[in-house]
């Protein structure tokens, strides 16, 4: 019997709804975001065209189907996964694996949407990209589809040592994305972890031995500051950062940015930010159009250049247990996550 054979699709896979993380508590830093943060306080004007209104979700689905069978996959509703000591070799050579953390400790800014999509559009583009999910919340795991009931095991068994990473991973999850998934059990983690030795290193050392098996392993960080996200920190080669284009969107960055130095130093040398990504943009507001510009500014050419519209059919998406590349290949969202994949790609 296969590893993933009990598991059944979720098709109207859950979807916790965002913590709402609040860090009201800006510290001063030498990052000098100052200028940013005393900025003057820029009325939110809310306008919606009736193409970008909540909508019921679109009749026309595409359907995922893996046309290449093997005896080695195990059927999880329409889609099909295998074990990772099961997956095909690939058929490209894989370069030197980044390591990349989608942080921000600031609650419903994108990340695990960038996670699940980036991931996405770096596999439709032939590379080989693990996707971890180190949030409790689960939202990279269910945004693919993966009924998170059904798990044995999951990051959290990594993390604790328990169980090889190999033996977690579902492989084959979309084209070129494997993923590790998460749990309601690794909320747990944090506390558990605790007395352990080398407690910030555990995720570092499980992924190590994954170098070489993927062009890009993407982290889905929680919204939070805590022994998870160290983790993180500490096994990541750079940073990708998203930022929502709202009001107060560079709250608690330099609490990120402190974060970040204080790992470098002590446990991650040559950790940095490898890309600022702007999301949920709208072109009608100004203050959407005033963040771009702020954070432009602020953080230079470490800004990506494309920006992550608000869209209906992003935020759809993980209700059907999809990226927009399998929901809404046409949609604007999935183009701008070619384009940012591109991005990443090219930012070598
Ligand atoms: N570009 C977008 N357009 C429309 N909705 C979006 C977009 N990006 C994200 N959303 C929606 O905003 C909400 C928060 O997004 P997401 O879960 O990706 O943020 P997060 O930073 O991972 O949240 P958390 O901090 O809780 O983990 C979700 O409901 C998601 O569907
Ligand atoms: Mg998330």
């Amino acid at each position: 019997m296969g590893l993933f054979s009990s598991r059944k699709r979720n098709q109207k896979a859950e979807k916790t709804a965002p913590v709402e993380a609040k860090d009201s508590l800006i510290e001063e830093q030498e990052y000098n975001i100052d200028d940013v943060e005393n900025a003057p306080i820029i009325e939110r004007e809310i306008v919606q065209t009736p193409s970008e209104q909540p909508s019921q979700p679109s009749e026309e689905i595409p359907e995922v189907t893996n046309s290449e069978s093997s005896d080695n996959e195990e059927e999880l509703g329409e889609r099909t996964y295998v074990a990772f000591k099961d997956k095909a070799p690939v058929q490209h050579s894989i370069g030197q694996t980044r390591i990349l953390a989608i942080i921000n400790q600031k609650g419903g800014v994108g990340k695990s949407t960038t996670a699940v999509n980036l991931a996405a559009a770096l596999g439709e583009k032939n590379k080989e990209v693990l996707l971890v999910d180190l949030d409790p919340q689960g939202n990279a795991t269910s945004g693919y589809g993966i009924d998170k009931r059904e798990l044995d095991t999951c990051v959290y068994n990594v993390l604790l040592g328990d169980t090889p990473v190999e033996d977690v991973i579902l492989a084959n999850v979309a084209k070129g994305v494997d993923i590790l998934p998460s749990t309601i059990n690794l909320a747990g983690a944090e506390v558990e972890l605790v007395n352990e030795m080398a407690r910030e290193n555990r995720l570092k050392n499980s992924l190590g031995s994954l170098r070489g098996f993927y062009d890009y392993i993407l982290i889905d960080c929680p919204p939070s500051l805590g022994l998870l996200t160290i983790n993180a920190l500490v096994a990541a080669d750079k940073l990708i950062v998203p930022i929502q284009c709202e009001f107060y969107a560079l709250e608690g960055v330099t609490k990120l940015l402190d974060s970040m130095k204080r790992v470098k130093t002590m446990l991650n040398p040559s950790l940095d930010i490898y890309g600022i990504v702007l999301t949920m943009y709208d072109s009608r507001t100004n203050l959407a159009r005033q963040v771009v510009d702020e954070v432009r500014s602020y953080f230079g050419s470490a800004t990506f250049n494309t920006v992550i519209p608000r869209s209906v059919k992003l935020s759809e998406a993980p209700s059907y247990g999809q990226s927009i590349i399998e929901y809404a290949p046409d949609n604007k969202g999935a183009q701008c996550y070619r384009d940012l994949a591109q991005e990443v790609i090219d930012r070598e």
